[in-house]
């Protein structure tokens, strides 16, 4: 598959170009710090350039099968970063004539949550939550094939297999490595089974 990374740069990026190229896919990444790319695969190539850009994205994306978005601003202020992400990007995937969209999202969107998740709504992370919603929300539009991949708290460990996956809700456990969710969403890249679903994933 001819496949987009967005976000490449970050956590779970990082881990998204290792198992595309490793399962022998063509991946572009756009990156606005290109430099951060240490992959070497003659299956990746890298493009400078703003992801907020819609003329840039768009013209990055044509000719692609999916795009597979990791992108998120790590400051926890009152920003529309994510908002005006999730716009440019179906404006983009719209243009470029690319249906089908995969997107971090966070599992703190889930309606049900546990005293945990509540108290972080309410405090630590109330500013992501309505950004966050304003990304999902610009990218749910009908014409588009897109999967919301939610995950809880992100670690550092391994790839392990037989996470949980669940369509609409958190599964069980509060924590998931950023390789799985890389893992989760190349295998779903090909192999689509959420399309136009919510994911909770989890360890
Ligand atoms: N941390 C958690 O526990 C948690 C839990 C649930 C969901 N999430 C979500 O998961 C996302 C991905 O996690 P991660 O660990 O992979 O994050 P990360 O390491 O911070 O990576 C974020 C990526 O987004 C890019 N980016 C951020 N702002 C940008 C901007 N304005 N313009 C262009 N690129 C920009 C970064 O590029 P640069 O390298 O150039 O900065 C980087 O490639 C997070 O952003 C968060 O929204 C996190």
């Amino acid at each position: 598959m001819r496949l987009v990374v967005l976000g490449a740069t970050g956590g779970i990026g990082k881990y998204l170009l290792e198992y595309a190229t490793a399962r022998g896919h063509e991946v572009t990444a756009l990156a606005r710090s290109p430099r951060k790319v240490v992959l070497k695969s003659e299956k990746l190539r890298v493009i400078p350039g703003d992801p907020l850009n819609v003329d840039q994205l768009a013209q990055v994306l044509e000719g692609h099968d999916a795009v597979l978005s990791a992108f998120g601003p790590s400051t926890l202020r009152r920003v529309t970063t994510r908002r005006e992400f999730g716009k440019v990007l179906a404006a983009a995937m719209q243009r470029s004539g690319v249906r089908r969209g995969l997107v971090v999202s966070s599992a703190l969107l889930f309606a049900e949550q546990n005293v945990v998740g509540r108290v972080l709504r309410g405090t630590l992370f109330r500013n992501l939550v309505p950004d966050m919603t304003g990304m999902e929300a610009a990218l749910e539009r009908d014409g588009l094939e897109w999967t919301m991949v939610r995950p809880p708290k992100l670690t550092n460990g391994p790839l392990t297999h037989g996470y949980h996956v669940a369509d609409g809700r958190l599964p069980k456990g509060m924590t998931i490595s950023r390789a799985c969710v890389a893992d989760f969403m190349v295998k779903e890249a090909e192999r689509p089974a959420h399309v136009r679903q919510i994911v909770g994933l989890s360890q």
